[in-house]
C-alpha cells in the first residue's frame, strides 16, 4: 500500500525562497514544506553581506539600482523581471520587518545599510553585522513553526514529480523512516537552492546538489544559463580544506578593504581603475585568478589592517571571530583569499510569476532563472529576488491557484533497495568541475569534463536506487552535464562564463 498525502500547497525547500514563500500564501492554504535536511542547513542561513533593496522609491534611485543590476550581468539580463526586482523591494523589506525580521539600525532607529561591489551607493541592509542570514532565517523560521495551516517536514528528500501532459501533480518522497510517501498537490514551488556541492569549494553547503533543477530536468521543464556560475572573489583561503568555505563577505570591500597578492601589491588598478576592489564578482574573481597564476600561487590576501579594531570587530564580529580562530588578527594581518563557487545564476526558467514551463510546477530562488542576474549576479540581489518572486508566486496562486482533490494514476516504479557507495563518484564530480569547469574555461576542457562525467551518468542512470545518496549523486552529475553542456554552446566570454577558446 503506497503512502499518500495531499496539500493545497507543497513547497520543496527551507532557505529564504521557501519560507518566505510559504509565508506569503494565504493561511487558508494547507502547505507542505519539505526540506531534505535540517532546516537550518541551507545556504540563505550563511548569507553575510546583506539584502540589497532601495528603499527611497523616488525614481532616480530605482533607477540606479536597476541600472547597476544590469551592468553587473553584462546587460544580460531579463529587463521586466530586473524593473520587478528593484521595484518590488521596500514592499517586501516592509512585508519582513512585519514577520520580525530586525535589520541593524543606527541609534536613532533608522535602517542601516553598506556598499558592496557593483552598488553605487549604500543600499544593502543587514542584520547581526555579517551574520544577515542566520539572523534573518532565525525570525522567519519561528515564523513558519508558528503557521497552523504549514507542515513542515525536516530530512525528507524529494526525488521525483509527478506530472502528466505537462502538468504537475505531486512529488515523490523518501521519508525518514526511508519509504516513498506520495505527495500530491494543486501547485508546487521548487524552491531547493544552489548547486555548490559540485564543486570542491563552495561557500554553499555540501548539500547544495542541485537537487530541484535536476528532477525538474527528468521531466522536461526548461533549464537555461547553467554557464553563468559565480565564484566568489574572497572565499578563505584554507589549503587543504574542500566542501564549505568561509565567505570573507564583499562588505568587507565595502568597507575598505584592500586586495594585494602574494607579494603584497594591490593589483585591481590592471584590471578596473575605477571601481578597483568594488568592481563586481565577475570581474574580481577573474582578476585573482590571474594574479595567482602570474605569481605561481593558490591565494591572494584581503587587506583592512588600516580600518581599527574596534571598527572591525562592530561590523564584522563573524568574520573577526573565525579569522581570529584561524590564527589571524584581522586587524593587523592579511586575510588570505581565493574564489570559491558562490551562486549560480541560471537555472529553471520562469517568467514574472514564477511559472516554469510546466503547469502548476513555480520555481524560486537560486534554483530559479528569473533572468535578474544575466550573466552575474549583483552582490546582495539574490535575498532580494527571492522576497520579490516568492511574493508575486504566492498572489498568482492566490489569483489563478484551483484547488481541487487530486486523483492521480500513481506510476508503478520499481526503486532497488541497496547501499552503495557513491562517495568516488561525487570527489571525481568535484574533481572534474574545479579543475575544468571554473572560472576559465576552454573547448578541450569542457569536453573532457563531458566526457569523463557522461560515463558516471550513464551508469547511474542504469540504476534506481531508493536512497538519498543516490539521488543526490545523480542529480549532482545531472546539473554538472548542464552547466558543461551550456558552457560549451556559448563561444563567447560574457559575465562569470570566461572563454579561453
Ligand atoms: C557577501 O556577503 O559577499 C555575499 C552576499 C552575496 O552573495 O550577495
Amino acid at each position: 500500500m503506497k503512502e499518500i498525502k495531499q496539500f493545497d500547497v507543497v513547497i520543496l525547500g527551507g532557505g529564504l525562497a521557501g519560507i518566505y514563500t510559504a509565508l506569503c500564501l494565504s493561511p487558508k492554504l494547507h502547505i507542505g514544506l519539505f526540506v531534505k535536511d535540517a532546516i537550518e542547513r541551507g545556504s540563505s542561513n550563511l548569507a553575510q553581506g546583506g539584502i540589497a533593496a532601495e528603499l527611497s522609491l523616488e525614481a532616480e534611485m530605482l533607477k540606479e539600482h536597476f541600472e547597476d543590476t544590469l551592468k553587473a550581468g553584462a546587460y544580460q539580463n531579463k529587463i521586466e523581471a530586473t524593473k520587478i526586482l528593484v521595484n518590488e523591494a521596500k514592499k517586501n523589506i516592509d512585508k519582513l520587518l512585519a514577520l520580525g525580521v530586525e535589520f541593524d539600525r543606527k541609534e536613532d532607529g533608522t535602517l542601516l545599510s553598506t556598499l558592496e561591489g557593483g552598488h553605487r551607493s549604500r543600499r544593502i541592509l543587514h542584520a547581526g553585522g555579517d551574520d544577515t542570514g542566520a539572523h534573518m532565517m532565525k525570525n522567519l523560521r519561528e515564523a513558519i513553526f508558528q503557521a497552523k495551516n504549514i507542515d513542515v517536514y525536516e530530512d525528507e528528500m524529494a526525488i521525483e514529480l509527478l506530472h502528466n501532459e505537462n502538468k504537475a501533480l505531486g512529488v515523490i518522497v523518501i521519508n525518514q523512516q526511508n519509504e516513498e510517501v506520495y505527495v500530491l498537490a494543486n501547485q508546487i514551488v521548487l524552491a531547493t537552492g544552489g548547486i555548490g556541492g559540485i564543486y570542491k569549494k563552495s561557500t554553499n553547503e555540501k548539500i547544495a546538489c542541485g537537487d530541484g533543477i535536476a528532477m525538474a530536468f527528468r521531466a522536461g521543464v526548461k533549464i537555461e544559463n547553467m554557464e553563468f556560475v559565480q565564484f566568489h572573489p574572497t572565499g578563505f583561503y584554507e589549503e587543504d580544506r574542500i566542501g564549505k568555505t568561509f565567505l570573507i563577505s564583499e562588505a568587507v570591500r565595502g568597507e575598505g578593504g584592500i586586495l594585494r597578492n602574494i607579494e603584497g601589491v594591490r593589483f585591481m588598478d590592471k584590471y578596473d581603475k575605477e571601481r578597483m576592489e568594488l568592481a563586481p564578482r565577475d570581474i574580481v574573481s577573474q582578476a585573482i585568478h590571474r594574479e595567482m597564476f602570474d605569481t605561481w600561487s593558490d591565494h591572494v590576501y584581503l587587506d583592512v589592517t588600516h580600518l581599527s579594531k574596534e571598527f572591525l570587530m562592530k561590523r564584522f564580529p563573524t568574520i573577526y571571530q573565525h579569522c581570529l580562530a584561524n590564527g589571524i588578527d584581522i586587524s593587523t594581518k592579511y586575510i588570505p583569499v581565493s574564489p570559491v563557487e558562490h551562486f549560480l545564476c541560471g537555472g529553471i526558467t520562469v517568467d514574472e510569476n514564477g511559472h516554469t514551463s510546466m503547469d502548476n510546477l513555480y520555481a524560486v530562488g537560486e534554483c530559479a532563472y528569473t533572468g535578474v542576474h544575466g550573466a552575474n549576479r549583483l552582490a546582495s540581489n539574490s535575498l532580494l529576488e527571492c522576497i520579490v518572486f516568492g511574493n508575486r508566486i504566492a498572489e498568482d496562486i492566490h489569483q489563478y491557484g484551483t484547488f481541487t482533490k487530486l486523483d492521480v494514476v500513481l506510476p508503478d516504479l520499481v526503486f532497488t533497495h541497496k547501499k552503495y557507495n557513491f562517495k568516488d563518484i561525487r570527489v571525481e564530480i568535484r574533481d572534474v568541475m574545479t579543475k575544468y569547469v571554473f572560472i576559465v574555461r576552454t573547448e578541450e576542457n569542457l569536453l573532457l569534463a563531458k566526457k569523463l562525467l557522461t560515463k558516471h551518468y550513464n551508469n547511474l542512470k542504469k540504476i534506481q536506487i531508493f536512497s538519498r545518496y543516490y539521488y543526490e549523486t545523480i542529480n549532482m552529475v545531472t546539473v554538472a552535464l548542464l552547466v558543461i553542456d551550456q558552457a560549451l554552446a556559448r563561444k563567447e566570454s560574457v559575465g562569470c562564463h570566461f572563454r579561453l577558446n
